[in-house]
Order: C-alpha cells, then structure tokens, then sequence
C-alpha cells in the first residue's frame, strides 16, 4: 500500500492515495468502497449524496460500490449483494497482479467470509480488490475473486462496479458506446429492447442493463467540457441508472433534486452470471463464463477523465491513450 490511513465519516477509516501530479482517491474499509476520485486540480469526479448515512449496515450512497456477489435483486441476497454492507481489511501481501502499470499510489484490500456471511451465503472465497491511480489520475480498480471452497463445489454471482459519475447537470451529459445494443430494462420488468443508433441522453428515469458491450464507453458532459472513458475487462454488461425526481424523493439516503448531478454507469457480469471452480492455476480473462480450474478471475476497470468536449469515442480513446 502506498497510501494514508484516516478518520472518514464518522469515524469509518478509509485510506488516501495520492498521485504526485495531484490527483487523488479515497477508499473506505467499510465496504471497499471509493468514495472519491479528484483530478490534479482537486476537482471531484464522483458523486456523493449530501444524503448519505455512512452507518453500517447502510451501504454508502455514491462513489463506487461493489455489487457482489449479485446484482440487485437478481437472486436471494439483499440487493447488490454484501461486499458493499461489510468491513474490508488491507492485504499486505497480495499475490501479483499481472500488469504492467507504473501506478505508485495504491491499495489492497481483501474481504473473506465470516462464520455468520456463510449463512447467508454458503462459500469460502478472498476478494481482492487494488484500487490504483495511474500517472496520469486514471483511476483503476481491479478485482480477483478466488474461490476457497474446501468442497470441491462452484459458486456462481454476478458483478458491478456500481459507479456514480458526478455531472454538471444530467441534461447536457450522454454516452456513447452503447447505441443500437440489447438491454433489459428494469424499469420494464427487465424485458428485451434494442437501444436506437444515437448516443444516449436523459430526460427521466433510466435503469437499463446494456448487454454485449464494448470494452470502452465515453460519458460526455458538456457544461462541464469533460469526458469520462470507461475501459474494463471480463465484464461484458453495462448498466445506466439515473433515479430521476420520483424515485430520488423516495430515496432516505439521496437528496431531492441530487439525481440532476451524477449519473451511474456501472461494468458489470449480469446477463451470464459467472460460476468459479474453486481455486487451481490459470487467470481467465476472456468471456468465457464457466471458468475451469481457476486461481483468480479478474475483473477490472479503468476510468479516465479528459478535457474537452469529444463528438467521437474514437477521438476519446485517441486522447486517452497518448496519457
Ligand atoms: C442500480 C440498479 O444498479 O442500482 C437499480 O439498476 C437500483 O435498479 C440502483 O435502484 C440503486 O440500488 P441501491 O440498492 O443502491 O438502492
């Protein structure tokens, strides 16, 4: 680890990173959870709720929380799952990661069950996650999720970064990448559609799950001149939440008019949820969705920021890439 341990909200701890150019990132214990990501001019790039409890079991409301082992309400479990609802610790000896990125700044952090989460659900497994800064103030979490199981038997879940995007204003905001694809949409009882050939933008409620996406998604926002890229790996669904006014009023931990300044758009494994063997020797990477003997799987995004308002990805991904 290469960052500061401190006192959060309420006394929850959470460690700072820093990146020599300025940037900057913040990571709670308490749900391995990123509750902030500053660029070299201490602008914030994620949303908060002014709302949220930052109480356990509450999940914290904003940032980035991990939804695992199941998205929403797709199986038995609380909604997203618990990985976000429990207390991680820092692994000081985390087993390689297999990249090549110059990142000084960053952390590892493991969440295994306990005695008491076994109930809930019934498998042995380490959860890795590395939140890193790049030099560049990209922001890059990574996460290896081995199964311990002493049975022999699989598990299976799905996945998200459950990431919330601070925008100036969610009018002037759309995304790219995910024009003319299928989603389900929850807002639909999770029916088929096929998204139409424009870049997408928002005028209400949005809670769709875009499947078969591309490994790179811009989000655009214009008032603010800045664009997110949105780069990530073995996670081949993409989801788009905006609450809107209704659903923001009857939200405890969300303020009424808060919808209007973040945007949610979240990797993820939901469509082919993911069944792990437990532990052997190989780091699957493809998308492939039974993984054989593995040791880690790795699922992994990257966000990026830039100047400038960017009509194509392609132009995004040009900028980002010379970074
Ligand atoms: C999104 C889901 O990922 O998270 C939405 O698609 C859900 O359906 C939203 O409302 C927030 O979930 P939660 O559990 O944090 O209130």
């Amino acid at each position: 680890m290469s960052g500061e341990l401190a006192e959060g909200v309420n006394s929850l701890e959470k460690i700072i990173l820093r990146e020599p150019r300025g940037s900057s990132a913040e990571v709670y214990l308490y749900g391995g959870h990123v509750t902030s990501w500053k660029n070299e001019h201490g602008e914030e790039l994620l949303f908060v709720s002014s709302k949220s409890f930052f109480k356990p079991p509450k999940p914290i409301r904003g940032g980035i929380p991990l939804c695992f082992p199941q998205f929403s309400n797709l199986g038995p479990l609380d909604s997203h799952g618990f990985a976000r609802n429990k207390f991680w610790s820092i692994d000081i000896d985390p087993p390689a990661l297999p990249t090549t990125s110059s990142s000084k700044a960053y952390v590892d952090l493991i969440l295994k069950p306990s005695e008491e989460d076994m109930k809930i659900w019934p498998h042995s497994y380490e959860f890795r996650l590395r939140v890193a800064l790049g030099p560049g103030g990209d922001l890059m979490l990574t996460s290896r999720i081995r199964n311990t199981n002493c049975d022999g038997k699989s598990f299976t879940f799905t996945f998200a970064y459950h990431t919330y995007f601070s925008v100036s204003v969610i009018s002037e905001v759309r995304v790219e990448g995910l024009e003319t694809l299928d989603y389900l949409d929850n807002l639909q009882k999770r029916e088929r559609f096929t998204e139409q050939g424009d870049a997408i933008t928002f005028e209400g409620p949005v809670d769709k799950i875009y499947l078969s996406t591309p490994t790179k998604i811009a989000i655009l926002d214009h008032e603010k001149k800045r664009t997110f890229v949105v780069r990530k790996d073995g996670l081949p669904d993409a989801v788009v939440w905006n609450p809107w006014d209704k659903k923001a009023k009857a939200m405890a931990d969300f303020g009424d008019d808060e919808y209007k300044y973040m945007l949610c758009v979240e990797a993820a494994a939901i469509e082919k949820p993911i069944t792990l063997k437990p532990a052997a020797n190989s780091i699957p990477r493809e998308s492939s969705r039974v993984v054989e003997d593995p040791l880690l799987w790795l699922l992994y995004v990257q966000v990026s920021w830039i100047f400038g308002w960017i009509n194509e990805i392609r132009r995004a991904e040009d900028i980002v890439e010379q970074c």
